[in-house]
């Protein structure tokens, strides 16, 4: 497995950890985007059979987070909240080739990336959150969270490696890397996903 080449600052796990309350509604519509993403690639790439399969159990595994986020909010009182842009993922996505295969390729490494982020965040989140007295069970639920988007990480990857040559991957994967590193050295902290 590949390695991103930025660390999230811890800044903004305890800036997260600080102001749950506003970032719980960020992160339920970053699950609930996921899951949309997923169902958007079975639809689009309905012919590759694998792809297909993997993208739909990502996407009901999305959609339970996506629940169980909806669940901590309605227990804590807090509304969900109109869609908003995500900064990070429109800025990533604005590096995908639009066409063919290329657009298949791009979406499946960034898909990868955006995993691989969102495991890193949950899983400092989950070890800030761990140090707060009488948080023990959120802590436990971002972990949980880190592994299963570790998960989709490698889901996103394989399939990759599955369509398309090793080294047209690898050298895609590492420019995508590059573009994503500065994006996040540039994101400022927010009680937000990213
Ligand atoms: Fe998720
Ligand atoms: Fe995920």
């Amino acid at each position: 497995m590949y390695k991103l080449r930025a660390d999230t600052p811890n800044e903004w796990a305890e800036y997260v950890a600080d102001n749950l309350d506003e970032f719980l509604p960020d992160h339920a519509a970053a699950e609930r985007k996921a899951s949309a993403n997923a169902m958007h690639m079975v639809v689009r790439y309905s012919d590759k059979l694998d792809l297909v399969d993997a993208m739909i159990e990502v996407a009901r595994e999305e959609l339970e987070h996506y629940h169980q986020v909806f669940h901590l909010m309605r227990e804590r009182g807090i509304a969900l909240i109109p869609d908003e842009p995500d900064p990070y993922v429109n800025d990533l996505l604005t590096h995908s080739r639009q066409t063919g295969g290329d657009r298949m390729l791009d979406r499946l490494l960034l898909g990868s990336i955006i995993e691989f982020r969102g495991c890193e965040r949950f899983a400092m989140l989950g070890q800030e959150l761990a140090r707060r007295p009488g948080l023990e069970e959120l802590a436990e639920f971002y972990r949980e969270l880190a592994a299963s988007e570790s998960k989709h990480r490698g889901d996103f990857y394989e399939l990759a490696l599955q369509y398309f040559p090793k080294d047209q991957v690898e050298e895609r994967l590492y420019e995508f890397l590059d573009v994503e590193a500065q994006i996040i050295e540039e994101l400022p902290i927010r009680a937000a996903l990213h």
